[in-house]
C-alpha cells in the first residue's frame, strides 16, 4: 500500500474558522489559534517541513527569514504586503499572494466614514452626549465642516483610491488626485503640490514602499489648508506621525482621521492628545464579510500552490515562472 503524505500548512495566527476547515480538507494544518505574534525564531521553527504559510501583516518576512524557508507559498491575509520582501521570495522561488478586491469597498467605506466623522465631529458629539453635557441646543454647538461640494484630494488612484473617489463624487465633491501616472478615472490628475494646496480633504491610498515612507511630512502638512483634514487608511509610515501631531497641535491643518500608525499598536503620545484627530485601530477592512473573505482567499491561494495551480492573486509571477513553468516544460 502506498501512503501519500498530505502537504502541511502553517497558519501563523487566528483567522476565520471556515478558512481553517477548508484548509483541513486539503492539508495538515499547524494552526496558531491565538492572536499572539510568533517571534521570527518560532515562525521559522514552525515553518520547518511545511509547504505553505498563511500569514498576516504582523509576520515579518525579511530576506533573512525568507532565506531559511522551504515553503512554496506565503499567502498573506491582507492586500498590503510590505511585511514580505518580495524580491527575496521571488529569488527563492516562493510564491507570495495577497487578498485584493474583496476589501476595496469596505476600506473605502471606512476611509469615507473617518472623513465624515472628522468633518462633522461625530466622536466628540458622541462623547458629549454620553457624558451628560448636552443641556440645550445652541447655534454653534459642535459645528463642523461641510463635506458635500468640497474638494477631495486622493494620493494613490488604485482600486481603493478609485472607490474613495466614487464615494466623493456621490457627495458632489470635486475630486483631484495624484499618482505615478494618470488613472483611467474621470477626475483631475494634478501635481502633488496642487492636491496638497487645493484639497479640503486628503485621503491616502498609496502602498508603503521606500518611496512613500513619510510621503506626508512637515513640508506637505504645511502646504495643506489650515482647515484641511487628512485621512490615512493606507499604511502608518506613509505619514510622519510626529509631524502630524505638531500640525494638529499648532493648527497647520484642521483635523485627521487615522486608522494606521507608524509603530502599531503604539501611537505617538502627542497625536493621542489631539482632539482633532479621529483615531481607529487599523480596522479599515474590518467587516465580517470582508475579513472572512480575506481569510478564504488566502487559504484558497495556499491550496492552489500545494496542488501546483497558479494562485489567483499572485504578487510575484516571476516566482511562478521560475519554479512551476520549468516543471511543466
Ligand atoms: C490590508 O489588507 O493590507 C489591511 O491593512 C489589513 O492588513
Amino acid at each position: 500500500m502506498i501512503l501519500t503524505m498530505q502537504p502541511s500548512v502553517l497558519v501563523t495566527r487566528r483567522i476565520y474558522p471556515e478558512a481553517i476547515e477548508y484548509l483541513k480538507q486539503h492539508a495538515e494544518v499547524d494552526y496558531n489559534p491565538t492572536d499572539d505574534i510568533l517571534s521570527p525564531a518560532d515562525l521559522l521553527a514552525r515553518a520547518k517541513g511545511k509547504q505553505a504559510i498563511v500569514s498576516q501583516l504582523v509576520d515579518k518576512f525579511t530576506p533573512g527569514v525568507i532565506a531559511q524557508l522551504g515553503v512554496r507559498i506565503i499567502a498573506n491575509v491582507a492586500v498590503g504586503f510590505d511585511n514580505i520582501d518580495i524580491p527575496a521570495a521571488t529569488e527563492r522561488g516562493i510564491l507570495v499572494t495577497n487578498t485584493p478586491d474583496v476589501l476595496t469597498d469596505t476600506t473605502a467605506d471606512f476611509a469615507f466614514a473617518l472623513l465624515m466623522a472628522a468633518a462633522r465631529r461625530i466622536v466628540e458629539a458622541h462623547e458629549f452626549v454620553h457624558a451628560g453635557k448636552w443641556e440645550r441646543w445652541t447655534i454653534d454647538m459642535l459645528v463642523g465642516q461641510d463635506v458635500h461640494h468640497r474638494t477631495l484630494g486622493i494620493f494613490g488612484m488604485g482600486r481603493i483610491g478609485q472607490a474613495m473617489a466614487r464615494r466623493g463624487k456621490g457627495f458632489d465633491m470635486r475630486v483631484i488626485y495624484h499618482d505615478a501616472q494618470p488613472a483611467n478615472f474621470d477626475a483631475e490628475f494634478a501635481s502633488k503640490e496642487k492636491v496638497l494646496r487645493e484639497s479640503d480633504f486628503i485621503s491616502l491610498h498609496v502602498p508603503l514602499t521606500p518611496e512613500t515612507r513619510h510621503y506626508i511630512g512637515e513640508p506637505e502638512l504645511r502646504m495643506m489648508k489650515p482647515t484641511a483634514i487628512l485621512i490615512n487608511t493606507a499604511r502608518g509610515p506613509v505619514v510622519d506621525e510626529a509631524a502630524l501631531a505638531r500640525a494638529l497641535k499648532e493648527g497647520w491643518i484642521g483635523g485627521a482621521g487615522i486608522d494606521v500608525f507608524e509603530r502599531e499598536p503604539a501611537i505617538d503620545p502627542d497625536l493621542l492628545k489631539c482632539r482633532t484627530a479621529t483615531l481607529a485601530p487599523h480596522i479599515g477592512s474590518a467587516s465580517v464579510e470582508t475579513r472572512r473573505g480575506m481569510s478564504m482567499i488566502a487559504v484558497e491561494n495556499a491550496v492552489a500552490a500545494l496542488e501546483g495551480r497558479r494562485p489567483k492573486t499572485l504578487l510575484n509571477p516571476l516566482a511562478w515562472e521560475k519554479v512551476y513553468a520549468r516543471k511543466e516544460a
